[in-house]
């Protein structure tokens, strides 16, 4: 019998998530002060967030316990399936095997809850009443909106407008949840009232949603701010991805030569890819090869430059460096909508300093093109973040084909799009056109930057 899905037991899912930090050849650069340049204090963070994440954001430590409390949560849709696609295989008449962890079994649909949950855990241990977010996609809202839910916790979500228009369901599932939700740019905040007084048409980005709901967090000492990405604390919880999925190869007896994952902040990428790297770097193995995938239209990574900037529009956050497009810099409204963001998470980018990974960034439409022919043999409609990771996995694929090897390719299937439904019916429609990145757009927006390095 051809296995298709491998499963893991509750007991079998990992207790402790990994922390890469702890296996880097050099540390990552520091996070400064906005305000006199000089590395911050764990004391600086603690308007935005509980002590238990600001000390998880500093470790060094190589294994975090997942507490009990979370744990029992995650089993509610954890372990999650890892599928041998071996449908799409045969498609595509390829002698490379394709496996995909699939996070759309999530109750919100996607990877995000990994870290929700542990997110509002800890603001509830350390009394928090009110949480307050950004979402681009909505998928982060709706996670937050969801775990919040669970622990008694108000959530509010300013919702990048573009998105807010393009997915109401996203919307309503979050006030389902009992969130509330706003447009970002809003007349709520100083920062989004600023930006309407400058372009009143906004679309809005994620970099003006984060200054809105950090605003708002600063303001109220019952408030604290959650992030859905970036931060190496987010990151960090993603981790039990990677290692669920090394279980469940091991049950295949494979070993993947290929890891591919989308990166918008770098979240599900890190979670699915950074267990494989920590092997790679004690020695564990070396062969595998890394692939990031992100959006033409906002390239962080393939274009990016490598240095100190705010991860908000309105310059409320610490300077962090990473791969950043510039924060003023504001993307295209492509559908995939969680990838629409300046920057990149520094640890994510001192991995790829250190040239630990690949990257590339794809336009739309052959990304939209390629999900469909996955959910045409596979049967999951994706989101349309993920069919970055299910483009580059093809892709290598047919490299194999076109070589005559068989390679072991391993992607993570982020979220389903069942909320995305706009966009694919846009795309069967011909509406959606491929935009490139506007270069001086991102020269003026980098033009901007502090200079700290
Ligand atoms: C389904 C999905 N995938 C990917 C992303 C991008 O985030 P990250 O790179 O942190 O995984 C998002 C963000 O909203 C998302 O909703």
């Amino acid at each position: 019998m051809e296995t298709i899905k491998y499963t893991l037991t509750e007991d079998q899912m990992p207790t402790a998530w990994y922390n890469i930090q702890a296996d880097l050849p050099t540390p990552m650069p520091p996070v400064l002060h906005p305000g006199t340049g000089q590395p911050i204090t764990p004391s600086d963070l603690e308007p935005l967030f509980p002590m238990e994440l600001i000390v998880q954001e500093v470790s060094q430590e190589r294994w975090i316990e997942i507490p009990e409390q979370v744990q029992s949560i995650y089993r509610q849709w954890r372990p999650t399936p890892l599928y041998r696609a071996r449908r799409l295989e045969q498609a595509l008449d390829t002698p490379a095997k394709i496996y995909y962890k699939y996070e759309g079994v999530s109750p919100a649909g996607s990877h995000k809850p990994n870290t929700a949950v542990a997110q509002a855990y800890y603001n509830k241990q350390a009394k928090v009443k009110r949480l307050t977010t950004e979402t681009g996609a909505g998928q982060w809202g709706s996670s937050l909106a969801f775990a919040g839910a669970l622990f008694g916790l108000e959530v509010v979500v300013y919702m990048v407008k573009v998105s807010y228009r393009q997915k109401p369901y996203r919307r309503a599932l979050m006030e389902a949840y009992g969130a509330k939700v706003i447009a970002s740019p809003s007349q709520e905040t100083e920062a989004g009232r600023k930006i309407l007084a400058q372009y009143p048409d906004s679309n809005g980005s994620l970099g003006i949603a984060i200054s809105e709901s950090v605003e708002v967090a600063v303001q109220d000492p019952q408030s604290k701010y959650a992030l859905g990405s970036v931060l190496n604390h987010v990151l960090l919880h993603q981790t039990v991805i990677g290692y669920e999925a090394i279980a469940q190869l091991e049950q295949a007896g494979d070993y993947p030569d290929i890891v591919v994952g989308c990166t918008g902040g770098g979240s599900n990428f890190a979670g699915i890819a950074f267990p494989f790297i920590g092997a790679k770097l004690r020695g564990e193995q070396n062969s595998i090869r890394f692939i990031a995938v992100e959006p033409a239209a906002c390239p962080t990574l393939t274009q990016g430059k490598y240095t100190y900037d705010y991860g908000d529009t309105a310059h409320l956050t610490p300077l962090v460096k990473m791969h950043t497009l510039g924060n003023s810099f504001m993307p295209e409204g492509v559908h995939a909508g969680g990838l629409r963001y300046h920057g990149m998470a520094p640890l994510l980018s001192h991995v790829v300093e250190l040239g630990l990974i690949e990257t590339r960034a794809e336009p739309q439409l052959s990304c939209f093109a390629a999900g469909l022919t996955f959910a045409r043999v596979e049967g999951i409609l994706p989101a349309p973040e993920a069919n970055h990771a299910i483009k580059a996995a093809i892709d290598e694929a047919l490299r194999c084909k076109e070589e005559g090897t068989s390679k072991t390719i391993l992607f993570n299937l982020c979220g389903h799009g069942h909320f995305d439904m706009q966009a694919y019916m846009d795309y069967q429609a011909g509406l959606l056109r491929d935009t490139e990145y506007n270069a001086e757009e991102v020269a003026m927006a980098l033009a901007g930057l502090p200079v700290f390095n």
